[in-house]
């Protein structure tokens, strides 16, 4: 699926122009930018590329050229004049003012780039603008007929949003530094500016507290982050134009604090580190006076431990049981004139509100906090819907929406990618409303990540939503983005994310030491033609706790199978041209080798315990495959199918219900397609 000239050129349109001649690289930048104008020629890069700032000092800036020269030579083999006397291309860096503080919420990322063929100039008004051309820069470099080089282009660049974030979950399963670095890497490649960093949970306190200690020695098995770290990974981000937001959440997802702190709890018993999945009961009394002391305390540290102005504190999915079983709740709702446990809640909040002001922080928390009660600065993070979000805009609030981009939801990057947050019921805000809609978060809840396989998660599809986020709004079309995707895929891995070299390391285990290549080959083409179930089905496939190893194919397995998106394409397109035989053709032959590929796993299955889950997916490869190809010979006959056929064979279109190994077979719906086509001509 390349993208066609055409299909670019006509939705370029809308906000600038690409020369019909344009070179690979400028078509296929991702994000795109704002505009893009292609030039005529190039800057060679084969004697190297000298990049220095001519603007005021910025140590910042520097160590960004510093980086971006140990990328450009590993990506290019180029690292100094390939000849003696030979002249580098020469890329002049200007940023207007230096930007030693930290990145904030109004920080300027825009940036100019203009690459002739005698040198190339990147201007910005801020050290963050900067950052993000120089990730452009990267992305276009290009090996062409006459060596590496830059295509000459013009570049005039901003972002959609203001907010871009992707937040990881450290608190189901810890994540250790190094893969927030290099996520964080990833993050600044695709031009998002925001770590929300869940760090309290159930099953994990994850940050080292020094005035209550316990916190995290006793509520994370260890695993946890010292604020030494903390301080390391703020560091890295900023360097990279991104905030850290923090989120404590509660006064629900709170049962690692009360292993060391059970007065914390409207139950005060002994508490252990939760281990399961779901929704827990235990929460914070809002009741008692010595809470709000701790978290005082608490928040205290951590407002002059997390330099950012936003802290998270989540407020989600309070059931309130708990609080329904304590005679002391029910006196104080009485007292207090609380009807119900809503507006326990917002009483919590309230008092929350005012500590979290007081040490100097505006207060962020999902969809439940909403209540005109909180500070107007208060900022809303939409998971529910994207009604919540309008209604805060028209309250007051400012809003962050993650609801559309949960990407532990396992769903296609073209999903993520269509969800827009000035739509639905944000359609009809005024433009003032509408500007406090501050951009968008993809979400890395990680019930079924760690830190193994949480890059396959994230990458690649968090850059459909970067793209969201950056680029204009008519910046939508869903087979060029596919056909740009696969390139930052790629770039994306050279930064040390695994997404992609993880595929085949698990899979080689799965297969065991002794498998042979081709063994590891025919895992392989099996793996690529299924997916994990989507949603939150896989929770009821099997029982999993946070001790639970993820380490089975469907952990292995890519969210997203580019075979049976292929399939789909191609049969969009044969039946929407039915004398096409040359995509007859295409499908059938994908079919037949899937039919006779899927039984060369077989062996590898039976051989590894680990892929015991995995058995009966040859054969629901096989059958569907069987009833693909027995329905493109009706099609090509050009007669219906007859009715029986169809009922026969309908059974292989019922997808398993809670298939224990948790996977989908991914071209089902190419396959439904054919089949009720050849039923329906
Ligand atoms: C959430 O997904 N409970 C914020």
């Amino acid at each position: 699926m390349k993208t066609s000239r055409i299909a670019l050129s006509s939705m370029m349109l809308g906000f600038g122009t690409v020369a019909s001649a344009a070179s690979p690289s400028i078509s296929r930048l991702m994000p795109r930018p704002a505009e893009v104008v292609a030039g005529s020629g190039a800057l060679s890069l084969e004697n190297g590329l000298r990049a220095a700032s001519a603007g005021p000092a910025d140590a910042r800036l520097e160590r960004a050229l510093a980086r971006f020269a140990a990328r450009f030579a590993r990506q290019t083999g180029i690292s100094r004049p390939a000849t003696e006397g030979a002249s580098p291309a020469s890329l002049t860096v200007r940023v207007a003012k230096a930007s030693p503080g930290l990145p904030s919420i109004d920080m300027d990322e825009s940036y100019e780039l203009t690459v002739a063929p005698d040198g190339a100039a990147l201007t910005a008004p801020e050290t963050w603008g900067a950052l993000r051309g120089l990730e452009t820069l990267l992305d276009l470099v290009e090996p062409g007929p006459g060596g590496l080089s830059l295509p000459a282009v013009t570049v005039k660049d901003r972002p959609r949003f203001r907010w871009r974030g992707l937040m990881i979950d450290s608190g189901r399963h810890f994540m250790p530094v190094e893969v927030l670095k290099r996520n964080l890497d990833g993050m600044a490649a695709v031009k998002l500016d925001v770590l929300h960093w869940h760090l309290t949970e159930d099953q994990g306190f994850r940050v080292e507290s020094r005035r209550f200690p316990k916190l995290h020695q006793k509520g994370s098995d260890g695993l946890f982050y010292t604020q030494e770290q903390v301080k390391e990974i703020i560091a890295y981000a900023a360097d990279r134009g991104i905030r850290v937001v923090p989120e404590f959440d509660m006064p629900g997802h709170t049962t690692s604090w009360f292993v060391g702190h059970p007065e914390l709890a409207t139950e005060s018993r002994a508490y252990t580190i939760e281990r399961k999945w779901g929704v827990m009961q235990p929460a914070m009394d809002p009741t008692r006076e010595e809470v709000y002391r701790l978290l005082d305390g608490f928040i205290g540290e951590m407002a002059a431990l997390f330099p950012d102005p936003v802290l998270h504190i989540g407020g989600d999915e309070v059931e309130g049981h708990a609080w329904d079983q304590s005679p002391a709740v029910a006196v104080f709702k009485k007292a207090k004139g609380l009807a119900t446990n809503a507006d326990l809640q917002a009483y919590f909040n309230k008092r929350l509100a005012q500590i979290v002001t007081r040490h100097g922080k505006t207060l962020m928390g999902w969809d439940e906090i909403l209540h005109e009660d909180l500070p107007k600065g208060a900022i809303i993070h939409s998971w529910r819907g994207p009604e919540s979000l309008a209604k805060a805009a028209r309250l007051g609030f400012r809003g962050v929406l993650s609801n559309g981009f949960y990407i532990d939801l396992i769903q296609p990057a073209s999903e993520h990618y269509s969800v827009e947050p000035l739509e639905k019921d944000a359609a009809n805000l005024s433009p003032e409303e509408g500007a406090r809609i501050l951009g968008g978060e993809a979400t890395m809840w990680s019930e079924f990540v760690n830190a193994e396989t949480i890059d396959s998660r994230v990458w690649p599809r968090t850059a459909a939503i970067a793209e969201r986020l950056w680029s204009p709004r008519d910046v939508r079309d869903v087979a060029d983005m596919y056909a740009r995707l696969e390139r930052a895929s790629r770039r994306l891995e050279w930064l040390a994310l695994e997404h992609r070299t993880g595929y085949r390391r698990m899979l080689e285990r799965l297969a065991g030491p002794a498998a042979s290549d081709a063994d590891v080959e025919a895992l392989r083409a099996l793996a690529d033609l299924v997916e994990p179930v989507k949603r939150y089905e896989r929770g009821g496939t099997r029982e999993y706790t946070s001790l639970t190893p993820l380490n089975r194919l469907v952990d292995a397995a890519r969210p997203e199978s580019d075979d049976a998106r292929e399939l789909s394409v191609l049969t969009e397109r044969l039946l929407a041209d039915p004398a096409r035989r040359n995509g007859r053709e295409a499908i059938r032959s994908r079919l037949e080798a899937w039919q006779a590929g899927s039984s060369r796993a077989l062996p590898v299955i039976a051989r590894s315990p680990l892929l015991e889950d995995a058995a009966p997916l040859p054969a629901e490869v096989a059958a569907l495959a069987g009833a693909g190809l027995e329905a493109l010979a009706f099609l090509e006959q050009g007669e219906p199918a007859p009715p029986t056929w169809f009922t026969q064979r309908a059974s292989v279109l019922d997808k398993p219900h809670k298939p224990i190994h948790g996977l989908e077979v991914a071209f089902r719906p190419a396959v439904k397609r054919l089949m009720e086509a050849a039923r329906g001509q």
